[in-house]
């Protein structure tokens, strides 16, 4: 497969270590065109979200199977309909994590299980590196919403993690604790890539989560 790969920093970086396919990158010095991008199999993002949101009409011009990963920015209304329409593939995830995908099925059974409980508080701490530019991450809003209720959501940036995201589930007798830990951002290109490979043998119109497409695969 020959892959268009949108971003080279921290997390794109790591997209080009993949041996399997064919990547070339693109960044601010070296844009992504029409032209540039209608050689390929598919595109995969790890650009910053609002640079992302400015290329979705190239992108969709492309008609290109697409996995992004890039987060910090609101999806437009109407985008599902418009792949849909037009018959283009894309899956997205703000996290490319497959331990994520896991997390979210657990979470998912603890929100079902809110009930059991006379009360409860669910907090969310996640910590980032220094640079990274939304808060609180991605993920933690996914947590949340997994978790189908308001969330207590608190946000650190310090040094360079990666990425560490706690849910504490707690009645006031007992507390139920979360953790996941990413130790290397390749576990994210790994995703991405599981995901554009997915597109390529599944075409599925539309805009399409990650973690929910994993769900059907377990
Ligand atoms: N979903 C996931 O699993 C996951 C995991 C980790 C990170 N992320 C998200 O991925 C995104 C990128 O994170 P990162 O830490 O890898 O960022 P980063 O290290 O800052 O890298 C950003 C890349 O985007 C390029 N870029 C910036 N502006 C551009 C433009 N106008 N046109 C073309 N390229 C441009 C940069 O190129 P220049 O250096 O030339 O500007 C750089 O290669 C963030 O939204 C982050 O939250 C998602």
């Amino acid at each position: 497969m020959k892959i268009a790969l949108l971003g080279k920093g921290k997390t794109g970086s790591k997209v080009l270590l993949n041996k399997t396919h064919q990547v070339i990158a693109f960044d601010s010095k070296n844009p992504p065109t029409f032209e540039k991008l209608e050689t390929f199999d598919a595109i995969i993002s790890f650009l910053p979200g609002d640079v992302f949101k400015s290329y979705i009409p190239l992108l969709i011009e492309t008609k290109l199977p697409l996995v992004t990963g890039s987060t910090g920015f609101e999806w437009p209304a109407n985008l599902d309909q418009v792949l849909k329409d037009k018959k283009i593939s894309w899956m997205y995830a703000s996290n490319f994590s497959m331990g994520v995908a896991v997390l979210k099925q657990m979470l998912n059974k603890l929100s079902l299980a809110k009930s059991m409980f006379a009360s409860h508080q669910t907090s969310i701490h996640e910590i980032h590196h220094t640079k990274k530019q939304d808060a609180p991450s991605g993920t933690a809003l996914s947590m949340e919403s997994w978790m189908d209720e308001k969330c207590t959501i608190t946000s650190e940036r310090t040094g360079d993690v990666i990425g560490f995201h706690e849910l504490k589930f707690d009645t006031g007798s007992e507390k139920i604790t979360l953790t996941h830990e990413a130790l290397d951002r390749k576990l994210f290109a790994d995703g991405a890539i599981w995901a554009a490979e997915y597109l390529l043998k599944n075409k599925i119109p539309g805009l399409n989560n990650f973690q929910e497409i994993i769900e059907r695969t377990l």
